[in-house]
């Protein structure tokens, strides 16, 4: 069991934030990375469609003998989470209870800020979940949408960036939160333009170290460690690979090369990959 990879999906590039904070603290694993460029956005839709998209998502990796999941994208988590853990035997992990613990250990004055899609914010999620730990934080929750496509844009530090956090963030500023939960996988890449804004006694939580802690803390108590050499990562996309290259190779870091467009199918259990299906790369651009 602990020979096996590593699973973890996003809606896209995002959760290669998540990964790259996995990987720096568990570098001896293999990880299979599934990004659903295909349909990404998931934080614009319906709680409904983004569950369906989550559990086809984990269908595929789980077919691929994973000995755990990590639900990187935030706003898969907010409503699709249970179901996974329902569905399937392997330990899951997503990003919202690793944040939200993490916040609740850090504020001094209990009021706590969230950022996040629309759907994470409006599925309160976030909330529920720092309310679980202490009913008596305040928390006060605000949708930024355009952030996601300022960072993909390479704009997280441009004056847009800026105004639009001024804008998205008075209200938390004015309710004298101490704590801002980055509740999407793209927010870290604007941690510069919100330490600018929020100054240096806002506490910035980084959902994505908090749940790559977490993942350590859970393959330690389960033995389940890999013992032998890391294999190199692989990554799959559902839209041609060459954006998911680009942008990605921003978040990550470094190069992406060699990722892979599958398929996923309705119910999750009949997944075509298309290079084993007979095309190849230049087929599908
Ligand atoms: N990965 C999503 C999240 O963390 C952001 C991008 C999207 O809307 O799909 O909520």
């Amino acid at each position: 069991m602990s020979e096996r990879a590593i699973g973890i999906f996003d809606s896209g590039v995002g959760g290669l934030t998540v990964f790259k904070e996995v990987l720096r603290q568990l570098p001896g694993e293999e990880y299979l990375y599934l990004g659903d460029t295909g349909r990404v956005p998931y934080g614009t839709k319906s709680p409904r469609t983004v569950l369906r998209y989550a559990l086809e998502a984990a269908a595929f990796l789980h077919a691929r003998q994973v000995k755990a999941l990590v639900v990187a994208c935030n706003t898969a988590s907010a409503v699709a989470l249970e179901a996974i853990e329902e569905h399937y035997r392997v330990p899951v992990i997503g990003v919202i209870e690793p944040g939200a613990r993490k916040a609740v250990g850090v504020t001094r004055n209990r009021r706590i800020g969230v950022i996040g899609t629309e759907g994470t914010v409006k599925s309160g999620a976030y909330t529920r979940a720092i309310h679980r730990l202490d009913p008596g934080v305040e928390v006060i929750a605000a949708a930024c949408p355009l952030f996601v496509p300022l960072a993909e844009e390479g704009w997280a530090d441009h004056a847009v960036a800026r105004l639009a956090a001024a804008e998205y963030l008075a209200p938390l500023q004015q309710a004298g939160i101490d704590t801002l939960v980055l509740g999407c996988t793209h927010y870290p890449l604007l941690k510069q333009t919100l330490r600018a804004l929020l100054g240096e006694a806002v506490i910035l939580v980084d959902s994505a170290e908090e749940t790559a802690r977490c993942l350590t803390l859970l393959l330690d108590e389960g033995s389940l460690r890999r013992i032998s050499a890391p294999r190199p990562p692989r990554f799959y996309v559902t839209d041609v690979p060459t954006r998911f290259e680009r942008v990605g190779g921003a978040f990550l870091g470094a190069d992406l090369t060699g990722v892979e467009q599958i398929e996923l199918d309705g119910g999750g259990d009949v997944i075509v990959p298309l290079k084993s299906a007979g095309a190849n790369r230049s087929e599908l651009i």
